[in-house]
């Protein structure tokens, strides 16, 4: 796989010593606020099973923050490669600690312009990561998932949902607005679908499971 190299430019939105504290905390957070749900690894392994990743798959995780996902890809891609990508040098640095294997790499990088040439992919992951990145950049970034996936490569993400009813759409919202930013609740809000086909990408499938607090899209590439 051909990889590009430009500086990275940091996007104005993005604070570096945000993740630098959180970089510390943030497995423990997560750990701990998927108690109630049955379990942190459970829930990314039911996610990353809906992939349908094949051991020989090139896998690239965007926003891979400390590598929980890519921890739970790697086993799966043992006759290929997965590559995580982030914007945090200390996200990325527990990551490596996390994830060691030859077939595993961690680069630094801005999601809307990805340092990999065109169809370098069979799959893009993505969890919890969208909500972090206001409109307009999630819009280049989703871009730039079509041009790095591969001709019927797949796109998967995970991440918060509204959904309808009491007394989840108020759980979800609630906990939204006190631990995240405005960028997530308006991401929330919207159609995160609707802007992956705006992008470009087939719409194949979106699940909202945990009483609709989550959506999982799957969209792929025209062959
Ligand atoms: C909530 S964490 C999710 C981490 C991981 N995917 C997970 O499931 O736990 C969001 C991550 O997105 C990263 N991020 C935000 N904006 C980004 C961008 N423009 N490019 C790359 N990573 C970005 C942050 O550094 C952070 O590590």
């Amino acid at each position: 796989m051909a990889e590009t190299t430009s500086p990275v430019k940091t996007p104005e939105y993005y604070s570096v010593s945000f993740w630098r504290r959180w970089s510390r905390l943030y497995d423990r957070v997560v750990t701990i606020s998927f108690l109630p749900f049955g379990g942190e690894k459970r829930f990314r392994q039911n996610f990353v099973n809906m992939a349908g990743i094949k051991s020989s798959d090139r896998v690239l995780d965007i926003c891979c923050g400390t590598g929980s996902t890519t921890a739970i890809i790697a086993p799966e891609v043992d006759q290929g490669h997965v590559t995580g990508v982030d914007l945090s040098p200390d996200m990325l640095a527990v990551a490596r600690k996390k994830v060691v294997a030859s077939w595993v790499s961690f680069q630094l990088a801005s999601v809307d312009s990805l340092p990999f040439s065109d169809n370098s992919f069979n799959h893009v992951i993505c969890s919890y990561g969208l909500h972090e990145i206001p409109k307009d950049i999630r819009a280049a970034a989703l871009k730039e998932v079509l041009r790095v996936l591969k001709p019927g490569g797949k796109f998967l993400t995970l991440d918060y949902h509204l959904p309808r009813y009491f007394p989840a759409r108020q759980t979800i919202g609630a906990f939204v607005r006190v631990f995240e930013h405005d960028i997530a609740y308006k991401m929330m809000r919207g159609e995160l679908a609707a802007e992956v086909a705006a992008a470009g990408l087939n719409l194949q499938e979106k699940k909202t499971p945990l009483g609709g607090m989550f959506q999982i899209i799957s969209a792929d590439k025209d062959r």
